[in-house]
């Protein structure tokens, strides 16, 4: 096994490419499986995530190859509607194969995900969404086993908190249902917009986009199409709080700036120098290692402060001179990297879900070895130790594999000084 060592203190300068966006790349190649022919993404990351659902895709009969960033896959061979266990539990975006499995073959056996590092996740509302398109859901042996006879039939679906891939399952069985599905308090971050774009381009018919109410009348055939990968908004946001807690002058690019509204927000209220372009964002500051303003932040559905930069958000604020106080609403477990970054001097206090932040008013964190624990949590840490005085060493790497594309090349490229190294 591999863990990360950073040597701290130094400041980030040049620039940095984003790549495709993890949480889209997931849900667009799993919407492959709902039409034959060769389906074409461009722009898709290589990471441990996209590889483990090309493996599930195999397992279920298709084909695929990858030329450089373009992915081709051949959704003509699918002979399969189960989902092992084996895949599953390594990554829980692997349900987003129920709503495209139903879809075309009116079956799938899919097994339940499970916990988390970040909390309990349940899916009781995409199979409350498939019960209202017609479908049986039986629980036995840790498998949700959901099967229809004939076509998905449409229906009007309601989330009492809005899903992200919860949305997006339901969608992707609603384009080829009979009839007209309607999904209201449907989740809007940017990833569903990228996927009702692929959906339209095969044939579906799909009102409201980026809207918390979404229509879709089903079509009996859908078609292999050719679809663009969105950069990656959490990336970008997570190498934007790494320059303003190391401190520096970079731009981050081939990023969409208007899918961070929350967090360039809190970056200039916590007085970060912040221009943006069209697919660019340059952060400068004036100290390092240090920001001027304390900021709060609650993490809300989107287009509120996203619960995927909450930890790397608590690092920056371990840099300021007051009181910060973060709020989780989304994961009641996701303040794993609060004992972490304890190790390095940070002064956290945790209250349910709440975390209080007292920044080091011009101290510095001190370098540790510290553990990765999920992957967002992995990149505070990385923030942390680029923050720091001294070494830092971050155990169990892979967590950060699963959705950062080459970060040490990235990181490197902007005069850290990181590497690889067996533990
Ligand atoms: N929830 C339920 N029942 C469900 C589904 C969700 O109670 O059936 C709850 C969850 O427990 C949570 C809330 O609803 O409290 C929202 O969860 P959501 O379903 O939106 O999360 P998700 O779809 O499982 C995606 C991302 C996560 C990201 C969340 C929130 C993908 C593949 N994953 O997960 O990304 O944190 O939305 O924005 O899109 C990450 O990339 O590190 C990551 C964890």
């Amino acid at each position: 096994m591999k863990k990360l060592v950073i040597e701290g203190g130094r400041a980030l300068h040049g620039e940095v490419h984003i790549s495709g966006a993890k949480n889209a790349a997931l849900p667009l190649i799993a919407a492959s499986l709902l039409a034959p022919g060769i389906h074409i993404l461009h722009n898709v990351p290589d990471l441990r995530d996209t590889r483990t659902i090309l493996r599930l895709l195999e397992s279920l009969g298709l084909s695929w190859e990858r030329q450089g960033s373009t992915l081709k896959i051949d959704g003509t061979g699918l002979n399969c509607s189960e989902a092992s266990y084996e895949l599953v539990k390594t990554m829980r975006a692997s349900v987003l194969v129920l709503g495209p499995l139903l879809a075309r073959l009116g079956r799938a056996k899919v097994s339940l995900p499970g916990g988390c590092a970040i909390g309990a996740r349940p899916i009781n509302f995409h199979l409350m969404g498939f019960e209202h398109l017609g479908v049986r859901c039986d629980l036995e042996h840790g498998y949700v086993d959901a099967r229809i006879d004939g076509r998905l039939q449409g229906g009007t679906v309601y989330f009492d908190i809005p899903s992200v891939t919860g949305t997006e399952n339901l969608l992707m069985a609603a384009a080829l249902a009979e009839g007209t599905t309607i999904i209201k308090n449907a989740a809007r971050e940017p990833e569903i917009g990228n996927l009702i774009d692929m959906l339209t381009g095969m044939g579906a018919v799909i009102e409201g986009k980026h809207s918390e109410r979404l229509t879709v009348h089903g079509v009996e055939k859908l078609t292999a199409s050719e679809s663009t990968i969105i950069p990656d908004r959490i990336e970008a946001g997570t190498y934007a709080i790494a320059v303003a807690a190391a401190g520096g002058d970079a731009m981050i690019k081939d990023c969409d700036p208007g899918h961070l509204p929350s967090l360039l927000e809190k970056l200039r209220l916590a007085g970060v120098g912040l221009e943006t372009g069209d697919d660019w964002i340059r952060i400068t500051t004036t100290a390092r290692n240090h920001v001027t303003n304390v900021v709060d932040v609650t993490t809300m559905p989107y287009p509120g402060y996203p619960t995927d930069l909450q930890a790397q958000f608590m690092a920056l604020m371990t840099c300021s001179d007051g009181l910060s106080v973060i709020h989780e609403t989304i994961f009641e477990n996701r303040f794993m990297h609060v004992p972490e970054l304890q190790r390095m001097g940070a002064d956290i206090q945790i209250d349910g879900r709440v975390a209080m932040v007292k920044g080091l008013g011009g101290n510095l964190l001190t370098g540790a070895q510290v553990m990765a624990t999920d992957l967002r949590a992995s990149s505070s840490l990385v923030i942390a130790g680029l923050a720091a005085a001294g070494r830092t060493d971050i155990s169990r790497i892979y967590h950060l594999e699963r959705g950062y594309e080459n970060m040490v090349d990235k990181l490197t490229g902007l005069g850290a000084t990181v590497w690889k190294e067996d533990e």
